[in-house]
């Protein structure tokens, strides 16, 4: 197995620092048939060396998102994960954003903690958990996050032709990934800012020039989209346009088009690999979600199911320059500010 003596550690890392996996523990552990099986089965060895009980899940491969309901064995999983204190999804055909997930996840206070792996392989574990000052960077995120959550304003531009602005939504609690999975949370590998803006402030060109996924790996060519009050209003570009638009407009749903969340990468070794949970990590990318919006995005609406749309995709875009309320953070994926303090941080995590 490629870095086979080093995914061990990277899983062990995972959960001692960042799951905190209590001796005794029940961790499900959840993959399926087009996804990498030799992280899986080290998953399941750090939790039996830590103490934990995993209950690997695999199942036939299903399409996407809700799309995919009917694929999957939805009340055996359901039923299972729920069971369990802790949830690792390592599925390549996501289980989130599907029904299956919106059960598991529908209690905040009675649900297993949560730590998306999706399309995860053993040399993306070493590089983005294993290899990686997990505590500074934790802080980094965190701080960052904290700044972007207490403004009004954001403006985004890169070097392919984004500019787009938003406002945040008083109130709304970003989704950041410190690295540390405390109970009741859901969090996506550390190294990523999520957040769900007023949907009707967004407005301006998006330019995906890194990965559409889905439909499609790493881009081509740039997907460049007219956003008006949230939603796309036009897509243009060469084939790998094309096919976007084809894919998307195939869900006959007017909600395909809502931007569902912005995304800010701060994984300090993530590169751009068609693997979704690392590609939104390349450090100074912002991604955008599209489609269907998660009720954790809506953290200020209590009760909330989010907002169904038919599926969901993320788009990256790279070297991003970001301002908050005028402040420069990033200049084309060079951190900035807002701080010298956190161009210090940004130096000792190797950027
Ligand atoms: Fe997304």
């Amino acid at each position: 197995m490629y870095y086979e003596y080093e995914t061990l550690d990277a899983c062990i890392k995972m959960f001692r620092d960042m799951i905190q996996l209590q001796p005794g523990e029940t961790v499900a552990i959840t993959t399926d048939t087009v996804s990498n099986q030799d992280i899986v089965d080290a998953a399941a060895q750090a939790c039996v060396i830590l103490g934990g009980k995993p209950l690997v899940m695999i199942i036939a491969a299903p399409e996407g998102g809700k799309a995919g309901d009917d694929d999957m064995p939805m009340k055996a999983l359901i039923d299972g994960i729920k069971a369990c204190d802790v949830w690792v999804e390592y599925n390549t055909k996501l289980i989130f954003y599907s029904t299956v997930y919106d059960k598991v996840v529908e209690d905040p206070n009675n649900r297993p903690r949560y730590l998306n792996q999706n399309g995860v392989h053993p040399d993306t574990a070493v590089r983005n958990i294993g290899k990686v000052d997990n505590r500074l960077l934790g802080e980094f995120v965190q701080g960052i996050s904290d700044y972007m959550e207490a403004g009004t304003h954001i403006r985004i531009t890169t070097p392919a032709g984004m500019d787009l602005e938003c406002d945040n939504a008083r109130g709304r609690k970003y989704t950041t990934a410190d690295g540390f999975v405390r109970k009741g949370e859901i969090k996506m590998m550390s190294g990523q800012i999520g957040w769900a803006p007023v949907f009707s402030t967004i407005n301006g060109t998006m330019v995906v020039d890194g990965v559409m996924s889905p439909p499609l790996g790493i881009l081509k060519s740039p997907i460049k989209m007219k956003i008006e009050n949230g939603f796309v209003k036009t897509i243009e570009g060469g084939a790998d346009a094309a096919a976007f638009k084809e894919w998307i407009e195939s869900f006959n749903d007017d909600m395909m088009y809502l931007v569902a969340h912005g995304g800010l990468g701060f994984g300090p070794n993530a590169k751009l690999c068609g693997d979704i949970v690392e590609d939104e990590r390349v450090w100074g990318c912002t991604e955008w979600g599209i489609g269907n919006v998660g009720p954790q995005l809506l953290n200020d609406i209590p009760g909330t199911h989010g907002i169904p749309a038919a599926s969901h995709t993320d788009g990256i875009c790279l070297n991003c320059s970001l301002w908050v309320d005028g402040v420069q953070i990033l200049d084309e994926g060079t951190v900035v500010g807002p701080t010298p303090e956190f161009v210090e941080m940004a130096r000792k995590l190797g950027r």
